[in-house]
């Protein structure tokens, strides 16, 4: 119903665990974003899930567990150009789809992301 968060709509922590998981496997599937994370991604996952709880309406997890999140200041040690920015959002709309999250969650979903993946952007565009 309407006045849910979308951490609700998601299926709460246990829904964004398995997003996140479905998303971790297209990054490191992804030529571009892959040679920047870690070859395990399981911490990753455990916090980028914490993140996306508090970041949709949930439980505040990531906060308590590291702090302000800070993320473009956690993103500086990583050279982040606007096609790492559209293939991570690429890497979640497939995610999204793989668990059949509906049509208008998506796209709130996807709207909020981005700009989020934008701000990260440190680094002028790779030369093509
Ligand atoms: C951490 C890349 C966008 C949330 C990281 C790490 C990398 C990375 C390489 C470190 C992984 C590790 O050492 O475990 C990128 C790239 C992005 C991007 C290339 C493209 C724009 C985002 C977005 C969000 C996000 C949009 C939030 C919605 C996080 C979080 C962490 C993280 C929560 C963990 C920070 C910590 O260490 O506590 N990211 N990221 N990232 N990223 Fe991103």
């Amino acid at each position: 119903e309407n006045t849910a968060a979308p951490f609700e709509h998601l299926g709460g922590l246990q829904g964004i665990e398995k997003l996140v998981t479905v998303f971790y496997s297209y990054v490191s599937e992804d030529p571009l974003l892959s040679p920047l994370f870690p070859k395990d991604l399981t911490e990753t996952a455990r916090k980028q899930a914490q993140f996306l709880s508090q970041f949709f309406g949930g439980p505040a997890l990531y906060t308590e567990e590291h702090g302000h999140p800070m993320l473009r200041a956690r993103h500086m040690p990583f050279p982040i150009t606007n096609q790492h920015a559209a293939a991570w959002i690429e890497c979640m709309k497939k995610a999204l789809n793989t668990r059949s999250v509906p049509m208008p969650l998506q796209e709130l979903i996807l709207s909020r992301l981005t700009m989020t993946a934008y701000h990260m952007v440190n680094t002028a565009d790779l030369q093509t």
